[in-house]
């Protein structure tokens, strides 16, 4: 009897595991940790979220709705730097299809493009996921 209200308890235990993960809560957790994966692959290299933290690339803190080119700081091609616009996420997910497309003579290199609808829509949701932190 023992033996078996162990087991039980360790079924139980993983049952409990096993549950939450299915809930809709925890898909949500789920897929923010898609879109932050494929930020953390596409570009991480070269970008920060967090303010002032600028590398290869400007920081990407709250850019949505922030204006193209605008960081003091950070050194921009001319092309960005002139470039009049805000970004929304309309802008972004087409600069992440092909950035010299939204802004001719950027130097967002070496950078490919992503070619995927899926992985640009995640990093999109990733960057507005960013917004108010
Ligand atoms: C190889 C390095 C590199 C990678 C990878 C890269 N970027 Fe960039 N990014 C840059 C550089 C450099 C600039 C500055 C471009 C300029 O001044 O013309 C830039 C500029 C930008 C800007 C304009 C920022 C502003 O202040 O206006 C956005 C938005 C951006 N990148 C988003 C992304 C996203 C999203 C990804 C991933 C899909 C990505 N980048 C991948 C290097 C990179």
């Amino acid at each position: 009897m023992k033996r078996i209200g162990r087991l039980g308890l360790v079924i139980s235990s993983a049952m409990l595991y096993l549950i939450p993960s299915s809930s809709p809560l925890a898909q949500d957790v789920l897929s923010k940790g898609a879109e932050q994966q494929m930020f953390n692959n596409a570009c991480r290299t070269c970008h920060s979220i967090q303010k002032d933290d600028n590398r290869l690339g400007p920081n990407l803190h709250q850019i949505i709705e922030r204006k193209a080119g605008s960081l003091p700081e950070y050194n921009y091609s001319a092309a960005m730097r002139n470039s009049d616009f805000i970004w929304d996420e309309a802008k972004l997910a087409r600069f992440i299809a092909n950035p010299d497309e939204v802004v001719p003579g950027n130097k967002m290199v070496p950078y490919g493009g992503l070619s995927s609808v899926e992985d640009r829509k995640k990093i999109v949701l990733f960057l507005r996921s960013m917004r108010s932190q």
